[in-house]
């Protein structure tokens, strides 16, 4: 008894081994979960995503900034993480990629590139002798809004600014798709993207360091290169749908009336209010008899309220001409404009996308002064109303332009430019750490339900056909369409003066 007594030790001394340890273990375990959640935490809520959570609007263009459902911020954040890490399936396999490159190589049905195509030649120029090099690359980051690294087929985002609405999202799909359209086809590449709408890199001041950086739209005057915008995809805050889907619309909506039958009027419906002071000036010409022109504000608001049924773009086809004037830059409407086979007149443009400079005046358009504006648009409707013709005929060119520039053309553009600016690239791209693999899933994953809808409708699919056949570069080309263009506005200014008594 006394033996077991004196083994017995004090009870305090008995509990420590037996109930204190394992309570601050556990206890510093739960501490460290905890603070190991409420890390995971932090970085889930500091997510950035391509739907703009936790990105800044860009400062050189500053906008107001995304508004997330607070309630919801958590939830929607761990779905931003997961669908940012989680859910990237491998693509294909080697062995497919050399397979589908084998079978375009002995495909006999190479065509080739539309004319506009030689452009990228133009584009790239300023880097086929010193080529692009990391340094290249690091200042453009400074004017960049995201970087695209493609590695293997792979596609890695580096998120630096939230972009407006869904441009980042549209913009990164449509290069999803064109790796899916072309297996294995598209080379490793590193490109810096600013998507909001100026050109930025004026040729003056960067003349010593020339940067690429890729945007939807340039100037004779930036080294901007230009690169199909979103709406290609999709612009579901504005109800337009994939292009392809939008062109069979707009050209089937074109045939409800024939060209005689058609309002032998000038017609524009669009935003005025997006600090455009061409766009201000149209509301000036609004007069059917004295100018011959019908200028229509579009209220978005309104339209998304009843359903976008007034501003269906096949509906706007009921008019022999169509005025095309620049919103705070180039305007994606353009091409919807053009696909309705009337005259479109074309305001001078400041700016010029991938393909505005493949049209040309008195062929596919009408140029319209902007320095006198409603009198150029009613001598452009006299002319067309005189010559009949003549008039429907550039309407349709215009339209075959549009329709020449079909998805397919559109993927085998950013192909070709893409595998232009690889080739001069003096460094192997590797994804930065900071970068996300984006994949189709993962991105739908992040999209709202009305954007998934516009997304999965311009799901590409593996392509038949190899890409068409790029033209060689050739300087003189571009003199002479330079030349050319300036003579045919100038033979239509000669017109209109002589129509017009002097003074
Ligand atoms: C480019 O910069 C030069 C020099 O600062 C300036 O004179 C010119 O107007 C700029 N061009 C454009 C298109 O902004
Ligand atoms: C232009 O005139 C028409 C007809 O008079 C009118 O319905 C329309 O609202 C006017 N457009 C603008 C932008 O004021």
């Amino acid at each position: 008894m006394g033996l077991q007594q004196r083994n017995h030790p004090p009870p305090l001394l008995r509990s420590r081994p037996t109930y204190l340890l394992p309570s601050i273990v556990s206890l510093s375990i739960f501490s460290l979960a905890a603070l190991l959640l409420y890390k995971v935490d932090n970085v889930i809520l500091r997510t950035k995503t391509l739907a703009g959570h936790n990105l800044d609007p860009t400062p050189w263009h500053v906008f107001p900034p995304k508004v997330f459902d607070e309630e919801a911020r958590r939830s929607i954040a761990y779905k931003a993480f997961q669908c940012s890490y989680l859910t990237c399936p491998s693509t294909y396999s080697l062995a497919e990629q050399r397979q589908q490159q084998a079978f375009f190589e002995s495909s006999s049905q190479v065509k080739q590139c539309p004319e506009v195509f030689r452009w990228i030649h133009h584009d790239l120029e300023p880097w086929t002798k010193t080529r692009i090099t990391t340094t290249h690359i690091a200042e453009s980051k400074n004017f960049a809004a995201f970087r695209v690294v493609i590695v293997g087929g792979r596609l890695f985002v580096d998120l630096y600014y939230d972009c407006v609405q869904s441009r980042a999202m549209f913009t990164i799909w449509g290069l999803l798709q064109l790796l899916k359209k072309y297996p294995g086809m598209v080379p490793d590449v590193d490109m810096m993207f600013d998507c909001m709408d100026k050109p930025i890199l004026n040729r003056t001041e960067h003349g010593s360091l020339p940067l690429p950086l890729f945007r939807y739209c340039t100037t004779g005057d930036h080294f901007d290169i230009p690169f199909p915008d979103w709406s290609f995809w999709g612009w579901p805050e504005t109800n337009l749908r994939p292009w392809n889907e939008e062109f069979r619309d707009i050209k089937q909506g074109s045939r409800a009336q024939s060209w005689i039958q058609k309002w032998p009027q000038a017609y524009w419906k669009g935003n005025p209010d997006v600090f455009s002071p061409i766009r201000q000036e149209l509301l000036n010409c609004n007069h059917s008899t004295h100018w011959g022109a019908q200028i229509m504000r579009q209220n978005w608001m309104e339209e998304a309220k009843s359903g976008y049924e007034q501003s269906k773009l096949s509906n706007q086809c009921k008019h022999r001409y169509k005025i095309y004037a620049e919103g705070y830059a180039w305007s994606v409407s353009l091409k919807y404009i053009l696909s309705c086979g009337s005259v479109t007149l074309i305001i001078s443009p400041k700016y010029e996308d991938f393909f505005s400079r493949g049209l040309f005046p008195k062929k596919n358009y009408w140029p319209v002064s902007s320095t006198d504006l409603c009198p150029s648009i009613k001598f452009a409707v006299d002319w067309g109303n005189a010559n009949p013709s003549e008039a429907k005929l550039l309407g349709k060119r215009g339209q075959n332009f549009m329709e020449s520039l079909s998805m397919d053309r559109i993927y085998d553009y950013m192909f070709h430019l893409i595998s232009e600016y690889s080739k001069l690239l003096d460094f192997k791209p590797s994804p930065p750490s900071s970068a996300q693999e984006v994949c189709s899933d993962s991105l739908l994953c992040l999209a709202d339900p009305k954007s998934k809808q516009f997304l999965e409708r311009s799901t590409s699919s593996a392509s038949p056909t190899p890409p068409c056949k790029l033209q060689n570069a050739d300087g003189n080309l571009f003199r002479n369409w330079m030349q050319q263009k300036k003579k045919a506005i100038n033979d239509v200014e000669t017109m209109k003066a002589q129509k017009q008594p002097a003074g």
